[in-house]
């Protein structure tokens, strides 16, 4: 593995500091760790830099990892666990102060924390802890505004498109009752704070589990892909829907102008149907492009979409279906698993 000198990651760290930080229309990258073949923390940070990415969501607090971002200049999205939910939940305004300071102010600025992501996906595969989510951001909340940090760092939890009910044609989508008495206090705390709704959209899903009648061109933002007119719209990829399914249930709740931000997106490499790289260099790029664009959707051009890719590396030790394994845009070697461009 390619290994850089610990003198020029330090004259690196110290140049990438000294530079400003970066607007929202860059792209941003998750980085898994959901593997037992990880480089170490420091040449993840390298393969960030090198690739000139400035935004990276960490799914959990491992010290060692917010240890080697420390000072990078780069712009870290970090989540609290979901089976952290209930302490935070239960324990008040000083609970979550005390979790904040131990888990991540301890080992990073805040000044480089530009999300909270509260649980991840927690009403699709962790309902247990559904009604601790929203107490628990009002606690952290209520702790970050005690140290003058509310307007910097933004509280939201990403959830899976599967709170929304159906969601073709996208004018249809509703949140599902299930989702409804967590989303409905969670958009309300969004619309507060000025956050974004956090959404992990996955075309790549809907494609593999219907083949037949999911068309892979809408889901790889072909031209030749056949478009879905729906209520005076034209959509014409599977992204861009998706995501209006989310604006269109938030406009059912009364919400018309909480942005979203994209917290997973990605085409696997290997381990199902349509999974390879040239699929995944063709998905990620036209992701990227319209990331970097400053994009909306259609229904709202004027709302960028902000955007982290999923994901940094494979990972070898994930559940669930063997594709679930392949998402890695790098190598270990830092190199790229297929052709892209973050900048
Ligand atoms: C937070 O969750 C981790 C597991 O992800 C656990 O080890 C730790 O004890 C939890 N801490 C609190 C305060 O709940």
């Amino acid at each position: 593995m390619a290994r850089s000198s610990p003198l020029l990651i330090t004259f690196l760290t110290v140049i990438a500091a000294a530079t400003s930080v970066t607007g929202d229309n860059k792209v941003g990258i998750c980085f898994g760790r959901n593997s037992d073949d990880l480089p170490p923390p420091f040449a993840i940070v390298d393969i960030v830099k090198n690739n000139h990415i400035s935004k990276v969501r960490l799914f959990n607090t491992d010290a060692p990892t917010l240890q080697a971002f420390k000072d990078s200049g780069i712009e870290l999205m970090i989540g609290v666990p979901n089976e952290n939910l209930t302490y935070i939940a239960n324990g008040g305004v000083d609970a979550a102060a005390n979790w904040l300071k131990t888990n991540i102010f301890n080992h990073v600025p805040a000044n480089q924390v530009k999300y909270i992501a509260v649980g991840n996906e927690v009403l699709l595969r962790d309902t247990f802890y559904a009604e601790s989510i929203v107490p628990a951001m009002k606690n952290l909340h209520q702790a970050l505004k005690n140290q003058n940090l509310d307007k910097k760092i933004k509280l939201s939890s990403p959830q899976a498109s599967s709170v929304v009910g159906s969601s073709s044609p996208p004018s249809s989508a509703a949140f599902t009752e299930a989702a409804l008495p967590v989303i409905r206090p969670l958009l309300a705390f969004l619309k507060e704070t000025g956050a974004p709704l956090m959404v992990n959209t996955y075309p790549y899903f809907a494609y593999a589990s219907d083949p037949k009648n999911v068309p892979l061109s809408f889901t790889l933002f072909s031209s030749d892909a056949p478009p879905v007119q729906d209520s005076g719209i034209t959509y014409t990829n599977m992204f861009e829907a998706s995501l209006d399914a989310f604006v269109v249930a938030m406009e059912k709740e009364g919400y018309t102008d909480i942005p979203l931000t994209v917290t997973e997106t990605g085409w696997p490499t290997a381990g199902g149907i349509g999974a390879e790289p040239t699929k995944a260099a063709v998905y990620n790029n036209n992701v990227i492009m319209r990331a970097l664009a400053g994009k909306g959707t259609p229904k709202r051009p004027k709302i960028p979409v902000e955007v982290y890719l999923f994901d940094l590396l494979d990972e070898n030790l994930k559940e669930g279906s063997e594709f679930e394994k392949y998402f890695g845009i790098f190598n270990l070697d830092g190199s790229t698993a297929f052709s892209v461009r973050f900048a």
